[in-house]
Formats: C-alpha cells, structure tokens, sequence
C-alpha cells in the first residue's frame, strides 16, 4: 500500500480501493459467521470513519483552539472509562477539554445512564458550578416511541450508583422528569455547557435541541452525542445537518457541536411551535438533590 502523503496515480487509488473494499468485505463476512452480534458496530464504525474521511456531513471542527488551552491545563477523568453508555474515551476527553477551558457556572446534560458523562462535568469544572442531569423517572413506564437499543439503556441505567460511589453525590442535582414533558423556563439563558445524550429519535432530539436553546446562556456550548450514525440513528444526523444553523462534528469523534449564538436563532424562529410542548408542562419537573 502507498504511504499517506506521496503522490499516487489513479492505477494506485483504485487499487487501494478494491484492496479496502476487500478487507473490510472479509472481516464483514469473518465477523458475521463468527460474531454476528459485533458485526452492526463494525460497519457502522467503518462507515462513520469513511463519512468523516470523505468530508461527509456536518463540516469537522475543534472547539477547543477557541478556548485558548494552554500547555499546563490537565484533566480529570474516571478511571473507568467506559460506563456503558457509548461514550468513548475520546469523547470524554473533549467533553473534559471544554469543561475545564469553558469555566461553566452551570452544566446541564440530558441522558445520566450511569453517570459517566457527569462525573466528567463535575470533575473538571469548578467546586461552585452546579452540575444538572436528567434523566427519566426511575419507573418510565411504556416506552412505545424509542428504538430498541434506547429502551435497553433505560432498562440498564443506574443513574446515582456510580457518582455516589465516586463521591460525587454532593455536586450535581439529578432531576428525574421525561424530557419530552420537561419545563425549561426556569433556566432560561443560565446554561454555559449543555450535553444532549437521552434518547435518540428525531422527535427526541428535536425536542431536547429546542429546550437547550432556551437554557443556553449567551456565552454557552451545545455537544450531542452519537451523530454521524446509520441506520436507525441516520434521522438524528440529518436533522443536524438540515438544522439552519452553523453545527460542527468534533473530529474522529461521534460529537457535534455549536454555540448559543447559532442555536438561539432556531428558538427564535421555532418559538411558535415549541409553546405547546412547554406550556402546560412547566409545572412537572421533578428534582431531587442527589
Ligand atoms: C446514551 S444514555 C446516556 C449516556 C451518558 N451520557 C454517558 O455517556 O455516560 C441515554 C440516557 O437517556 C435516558 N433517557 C432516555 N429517554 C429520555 C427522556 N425522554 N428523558 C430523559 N432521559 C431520557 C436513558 O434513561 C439513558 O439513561
């Protein structure tokens, strides 16, 4: 195979190409006689990692060079890094990366599971930040609109365990409401960094964006987690990528990202319909400090 960089005929391309087409057809087919229950994250880690190579999609962008990180910043994050809910170490460490260079004074994340991702927002934010993280009433009841693998996190989540194991029980507020029905209002333009991780049909993460952009504060940070996917979680990247505002994917990672001066453009122009998903609704919320 050629070397990354030095130049190639078009003879040398498409033999690369029908080698990796090949390689990745027989791992395919190793995988689908002997682990047929790895092949779906298979192809679809390899389709994800051809989107972002070929350019597809939402346009790839750090946030943190605007964040201006020095060389002496360091992060904090739990030894066991994978907590099950499909955030991977990479993700993790931009999510600490921008807590620690964004100095929130308020996180809100929408999907706890077993609190991975909030022990990364508590660990590297400051000892006054509030930490809020929501997920659904211990006992939710039918689930007839989620996706199948949705469902198995509800079923598997263990929200407070690990965090009170960890220590962390004091630093964040976990509030347990459906986020369809959730009220907003009362943190209206207060949120520096919001994470957007609960379920993942567009009629969930529509209705998780559009709070969001209510709770951002000017200055703050919007990441989703797993877009790029196919399959059952292609509407989510769509509704990204048709979103008419400037949204970026955080490179080699299944995070998306904007900021509150782009987001708040789609609560102004959506405010019409979001009022009877809120209104009505408000008075609901179910918190708990942990
Ligand atoms: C993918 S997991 C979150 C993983 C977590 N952010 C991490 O990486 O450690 C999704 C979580 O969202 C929660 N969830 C699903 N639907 C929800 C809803 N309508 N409102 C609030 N939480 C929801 C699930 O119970 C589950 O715990």
């Amino acid at each position: 195979m050629a070397s990354p960089g030095r130049s190639m005929s078009i003879g040398q391309y498409f033999w690369e190409a029908v080698e990796a087409a090949k390689a990745v057809n027989l791992c395919s087919a190793r995988l689908a006689t002997r682990k047929p229950a790895l092949l779906r994250s298979y192809v679809s880690f390899c389709l994800q990692r051809y989107d972002q190579l070929m350019g597809n999609g939402l346009q790839a962008k750090s946030p943190i060079p605007a964040l201006t990180p020095s060389d002496l910043d360091t992060l904090t994050v739990p030894l066991r890094f994978q907590s099950g809910g499909g955030t991977d170490p990479r993700e993790l460490l931009n999510l600490a990366a921008v807590t620690r260079l964004l100095y929130p004074k308020r996180v809100f994340e929408i999907g706890t599971y077993n609190g991975g991702t909030t022990a990364v927002f508590i660990l590297n934010s400051s000892p006054d930040c509030e930490v809020f993280t929501l997920d659904l009433p211990p006992d939710p009841g039918g689930l007839p609109d989620y996706l199948p693998t949705d469902i198995g996190l509800v079923q598997d989540r263990s929200p407070e365990g690990f965090l009170k194991r960890a220590g962390l029980a004091g630093r964040y507020r976990q509030i347990y409401c459906d986020s369809m029905i959730f009220d907003p209002e009362p943190f209206r333009n207060t949120i520096d960094l919001g994470f957007i991780d609960g379920a993942h049909t567009e009629t969930f993460v529509r209705n998780d964006t559009m709070k969001m952009a209510i709770m951002l504060s000017p200055r703050g940070y919007v990441f989703w987690h797993d877009y790029g996917g196919r399959g059952s979680f292609r509407p989510l990247s769509k509704y990204l990528e048709t979103l008419p505002v400037r949204i970026y994917r955080v490179p080699a990672t299944t995070l998306a990202w904007t900021t509150a001066g782009e987001i708040k453009k789609i609560d102004r122009r959506m405010k019409p319909r979001l009022r009877p998903i809120v209104n009505g609704m408000g008075k609901g919320n179910e918190r708990r400090s942990a």
